[in-house]
């Protein structure tokens, strides 16, 4: 299994910034044993990929439609992505979750609308504060997963992010048991639903991840790599992420 280093540039970015990816690939110019992700906002995407010709960083989008054309105004297809250059893209962030009323259901339509057009879904789940605090974290871990990944998946054409909505953007991490308990978990669910072939699907953690606790993450059983929002900004912080997964 080759992990997964995945940023996620948010509404964030301009042609600016991106130089943060020139001197990304500068720091990380030497083979590194794990696989580079950016997903900039679609503005940026053709540009960085075109920065990502013949380097290590893969490329992606943030959401997708759950059509490859048509009558969407505003939307972006699986599709256009791949067009751009892209091979990943995030569905199902709980951003998107929250502020777009997005369901399991649409999350798995994306996640199909995806796979079809060749692009591997990364897809999200995670629990908010208050249902931590009510003890419902596997339920609700359990639900959104049966919901919103797609039937006959493979470690090829799906990744799945756990992202505590509670540790993102705050500082505020799990416990290194906390997320012990909930990588294991969607693994024997992953592994009920697709079989033999759940081993090798990445689970990553996102939710504060810096160069400051990378490490102790990366060693949790079952955490195949990280989604990093607010760090991924930042070449030297990224670039010490990765190599942080790449010695894991
Ligand atoms: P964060 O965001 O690293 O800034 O907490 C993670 C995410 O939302 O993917």
């Amino acid at each position: 299994m080759k992990k997964l280093a995945a940023g996620n540039w948010k509404m964030n970015g301009s042609v600016a910034t991106l130089t943060e990816v020139a001197t990304l690939l500068k720091i990380q110019s030497t083979p590194i044993c794990c696989e580079m992700l950016l997903c900039p906002p679609a503005t940026l995407l053709s540009q960085m990929a075109a920065m990502a010709v013949g380097t290590a960083l893969k490329i992606g989008g943030q959401n997708c439609h759950t059509k490859g054309s048509g009558a969407h105004t505003g939307d972006i297809s699986a599709t256009m992505l791949q067009d751009a250059g892209a091979t990943y893209v995030i569905v199902g962030h709980s951003e998107r979750r929250a502020e777009h009323g997005e369901t399991d259901t649409l999350v798995r339509a994306k996640a199909i609308a995806a796979q079809s057009a060749g692009l591997v879904p990364i897809v999200c789940i995670g629990e908010t504060g208050p249902e931590r605090d009510a003890g419902a974290t596997l339920d609700v871990i359990g639900t959104q997963l049966h919901g919103s990944i797609p039937d006959g998946a493979t470690a090829a054409t799906l990744v799945v992010a756990y992202e505590p909505v509670w540790a993102i953007g705050t500082d505020h991490t799990p416990t290194v048991e906390q997320i012990a308990e909930v990588h294991a978990f969607i693994r024997t669910r992953l592994t009920a639903r697709l079989g033999t072939e759940a081993a090798d699907v990445r689970i990553l953690y996102g939710g504060s991840v810096k160069p400051s606790n990378a490490t102790k993450i990366f060693a949790i059983p079952h955490v195949n790599g990280a989604l990093v929002g607010g760090a991924s900004l930042k070449a030297a912080d990224f670039a010490a992420i990765v190599t942080a997964l790449s010695a894991a």
